[in-house]
């Protein structure tokens, strides 16, 4: 079997818990096995890191590790995208194309987001993964493939087998060897260990002296529950390395990065308990509260924009102020829905005429997106749209760098 700590190393694993242990663990187990694998935990857990660790500790790790982004393909060309077309065979299809089933030939397939593959194309992909066999769009003839498969979702496929959204013996397949990634807040103890490899790579490729944190502001970080797991605290750590070059960095410059954090997603409302102590335990019931607060009052914010989105014009650059004027509803001690039932005309009169729906469509993405710390997931959900909908409006308003960029 695999030495789990070489494994660890090579791939990248950082972390010393129980939890971590046990998925280095099986991933020794397994990786030299020909036996699909899924991989599932909340957003920013550490999936493709995982995936890839598998991949390269298998003894396929000198061939492709072919990874594909199945929410991100738009369900008209998926089957084409994975199993390749003959030209000719649709619009556009104006050569013959390998499919990734085809690429990753000897090699790994991981296929990202696997529940939000449509239904007809998860019967062939349990065809591939039983038997090898596929057949390219507008073609009859069967290939074969030898692919070794590893699956990712943060959703929860025994939920979607129940809706009748995920075939039952494809989920049964796939989770013969399940690794549950845990999230950050239940690793806690990790912290420590990221936040030093984090600081130790961002400084060293940007030049910047490292000193380091004191132990009680590492503390401080275990007290935030980091809904964006790991890629949160990543992002973290860099823009305090960042404002507070070469400085060893300190409790109060935690704090004042967490609570900014925070301000900047509720955008300053004084009504807020403010975290002014550095007593962890009050300062844990400020982070609370807070985020409590906001959570509601985001909430109120999103379904307000949404139940007006029909109204005739709306948003573009004047969304922050139609947003803000909503805030502040939603602030007032009155939290009915006031802004309907007085008065509709909650967009400046000079802004009339220059909005499109397409604008305020942009920016409620981008901000909701920001909100939910590029969880896409729960932002198609509080959107009312669907996964896929929001990709293809992500890309269409080119939003995906501008979301991760803007976290904090
Ligand atoms: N155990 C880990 N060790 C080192 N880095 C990690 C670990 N887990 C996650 N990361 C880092 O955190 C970030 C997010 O990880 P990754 O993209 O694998 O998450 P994910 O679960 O696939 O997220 P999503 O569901 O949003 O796609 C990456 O920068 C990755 O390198
Ligand atoms: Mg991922």
């Amino acid at each position: 079997m695999i030495n789990t700590d070489r494994l660890q190393k090579q791939s990248g694993i950082i972390g010393n818990s129980k939890s971590i242990k046990k998925i280095v663990d099986l991933i020794s187990q397994v990786a030299e096995v020909d036996i699909s694998v899924l991989i599932t935990g909340e957003s920013g857990v550490g999936k493709e890191v995982i995936a890839k660790a598998v991949h390269k500790a298998s003894n396929r790790s000198r061939k492709p590790l072919v990874t594909v982004n199945c929410g991100a393909i738009p369900e008209g060309i998926i089957e084409s995208e994975l199993f390749g077309h003959k030209k000719g065979s649709f619009t556009g299809a104006d050569q013959n194309r390998k499919g990734y089933f085809e690429e990753a030939d000897k090699g790994t397939i991981f296929l990202d987001e696997i529940g939000e593959t449509p239904i007809d194309t998860q019967v062939k992909l349990l065809r591939v993964l039983e038997s090898g066999e596929y057949i390219r769009v507008g073609e009859a003839t069967t290939r074969k493939t030898n692919v070794r498969l590893i699956a990712a979702t943060n959703k929860n496929l025994e939920e979607l087998v129940k809706k009748g959204l995920f075939r039952e013996d494809l989920y049964f397949r796939l989770k013969t060897i399940l690794l549950n990634i845990p999230p950050l807040r239940e690793r806690l103890e990790d912290i420590g260990k990221f936040v030093e490899r984090f600081s130790l790579e961002f400084t060293r490729s940007n030049n910047i002296i490292y000193k380091g944190f004191v132990p009680s502001a590492i503390r401080l970080l275990k007290q935030y529950d980091w809904p964006g797991n790991i890629r949160e605290l990543k992002h973290f750590v860099e823009k305090i390395m960042v404002l507070q070059k070469g400085q060893r960095i300190t409790d109060e410059m935690v704090m004042h990065e967490l609570n900014q954090r925070i301000n900047t997603t509720l955008s300053q409302n004084k009504s807020l308990p403010v975290a002014i102590s550095n007593n962890a335990e009050k300062v844990e019931i400020d982070l609370i509260l807070r985020q409590l607060f906001m959570l509601k009052q985001d909430t109120e914010l999103i379904q307000k924009i949404l139940m007006n989105s029909n109204l005739p014009k709306l948003g573009g650059e004047n969304f922050f102020e139609v947003s803000n004027s909503l805030k502040s509803e939603v602030n007032s001690s009155n939290r009915s829905l006031k802004v309907f039932e007085d008065d509709n005309r909650f967009i400046r009169d000079e802004a009339i005429g220059e909005i499109s729906i397409k604008d305020l469509e942009k920016e409620a993405i981008s901000r909701t997106l920001r909100f939910f710390n590029t969880n896409r997931r729960k932002t198609a959900k509080s959107l009312g749209m669907s996964e896929r909908t929001l990709y293809r409006k992500i890309d269409e308003y080119q939003l995906e760098n501008k979301s991760k960029k803007d976290i904090f």
